[in-house]
């Protein structure tokens, strides 16, 4: 028997039916609608709605649903709708009348809003262990290289010389901020709006508050109608997820430029590359690739939700139902995706030689102008001089390190043999010691602040 079939006479067409039916995507949340449904009877008989031996008949029969589920034993019939009407269903199934008093006060409205959010907590917890691990494994190897100088890019052309560490640890504070986000949005999850029925409450006296503490729930949502419609948490957990995929995919495009013939600053462990089926010489950066690559999905997820709550009118509406699929998937790709990066980060090869060949002079054009300002050159006089010293370097075939003494006093007198001592890479990075710097007592004290970070 259906569990809304009173007042229809007709059958639902088959079409209808798959069209409509949640379960293939929604029985993952088995678990949470199981513990939901404890902590509800539990709620009932709290109000004498249910007797205590009920209870105990429903909290055993759940239970054994839920070992049904884990062992992967769990039938599912041709009119279990969603994961609630399959719980329930086989609850009757287990224990007979009592399972039809579980449903008292309560509306799939309200179970499948609690549901989702306990699924996300969880879910929630162990990303934030995935994008721990990853954290970990940057700081490890921005730790093992500091010495390692290479160049630092704008547009993607030389800059200015900088620690490989330093680039790395870049990584570490974007995905630090994930982090955190990550954990507000958390908060905003851990609303209970179980006992609000399909949308204007519970006639019962069901202690709310009760029940949330029991589900682990740090507080109940204020308004019956917004509680079962409201799927900010969703939106803002894709928020986050199509956030942390730009950090991802920022980093993996790096990675690959670098680990080009071209480049060859790293070099990419076996275990995450592969080869070519037609070209025998070929390492590719498929692990890179694809965390480039599920931008397009993460994004669209985020795109999508916002897209399907668009315009809707309150309370409880079937489009809601569309909140699971790019949930999940964001859910399943960003798991795998982090403990990939991970990996590739944990396993990757620093070539030094190779980023000290790429480190030629024209990258102290900075510190040039720098030591005209301390001579009392105004920056904006000193920053065109020293482009005069690089252009004349270059209409002499030479790097500014070769260009001699006489040529730098013909572009202005202020410049003196100190220049010399001055083009020297070591010395530029070495320089640049104010906080958030690249000199390595700065990036050691970033490294120091990392771990503490990383431990709270
Ligand atoms: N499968 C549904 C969903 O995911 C559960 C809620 C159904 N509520 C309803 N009034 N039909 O949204």
């Amino acid at each position: 028997m259906k569990m809304w079939g009173g007042r229809f006479q007709a059958e639902t067409d088959a079409l209808m039916r798959e069209f409509g039916d949640s379960i293939r995507f929604d029985r993952r949340l088995y678990r949470a609608d199981v513990q939901g449904s404890i902590a509800y009877a539990g709620a009932l008989a709290r109000v004498g709605l249910i007797s205590a031996e009920e209870r105990e008949e429903l909290t055993a029969g759940l239970e054994q649903v839920q070992a049904e589920f884990d062992a992967g034993t769990f039938q599912i019939e041709p009119g279990d709708e969603d994961i609630h009407t399959a719980v329930e269903r086989r609850l009757g199934e287990l224990v007979g009348p009592a399972a039809g008093r579980l449903h008292t006060g309560r509306s799939r409205n309200d179970q499948v809003a609690t549901d989702l959010r306990l699924y996300l907590l969880d879910e929630i917890n162990s990303l934030h262990k995935e994008l721990v691990a990853l954290q970990e494994a940057i700081l490890q190897q921005a730790e093992n290289h500091l010495g390692v100088v290479m160049p630092g890019y704008t547009h993607l052309q030389p800059a200015q010389p900088i620690l490989f560490s330093h680039w790395l640890m870049a990584y570490f504070w974007k995905f630090q901020r994930d982090r955190e986000r990550l954990a507000n949005a958390a908060r905003r999850t851990q609303v209970c709006p179980l006992g609000s029925g399909a949308l204007a409450g519970n006639p019962f006296g069901l202690d709310r508050r009760a029940l949330a503490a029991d589900l682990g729930f740090d507080r109940v949502s204020e308004n019956s109608v917004d509680g079962v419609s409201d799927r900010d948490f969703v939106v803002e957990f894709l928020a986050w997820a199509a956030l942390t995929q730009v950090h991802l995919s920022g980093m993996a495009e790096d990675l690959i430029l670098w680990s080009s013939r071209e480049f060859g600053f790293v070099e990419l462990d076996e275990r995450y590359t592969t080869g070519s089926s037609l070209m025998p010489q070929k390492k590719n950066p498929d692990a890179l690739e694809l965390l480039r690559g599920k931008s397009g999905r993460i994004v669209g997820h985020l795109t999508g939700l916002l897209t399907t709550l668009k315009g809707l009118p309150l309370a409880y509406n079937k489009d809601l139902q569309e909140d699971k699929e790019g949930l999940f998937d964001s859910i399943d790709t960003l798991k795998l995706e982090l403990a990939v990066a991970a990996g590739v980060v944990r396993t990757l090869q620093v070539n030094p030689d190779r980023m000290e060949t790429a480190l030629d002079a024209g990258l102290l054009a900075t510190d040039l102008a720098d030591h005209l300002v301390r001579q009392g050159v105004p920056f904006r006089e000193s920053h065109h001089l020293a482009g005069l010293a690089v252009r004349r370097a270059e209409e002499l075939g030479c790097d500014l390190r070769e260009l001699d003494l006489a040529e730098y006093r013909a572009i202005h007198p202020a410049f003196d043999g100190e220049v010399y001592a001055l083009l020297d890479i070591r010395r530029s990075v070495e320089a640049r010691v104010s906080e958030g710097g690249t000199a390595s007592t700065a990036v050691k004290a970033q490294i120091e602040q990392a771990y503490v970070n990383l431990s709270i």
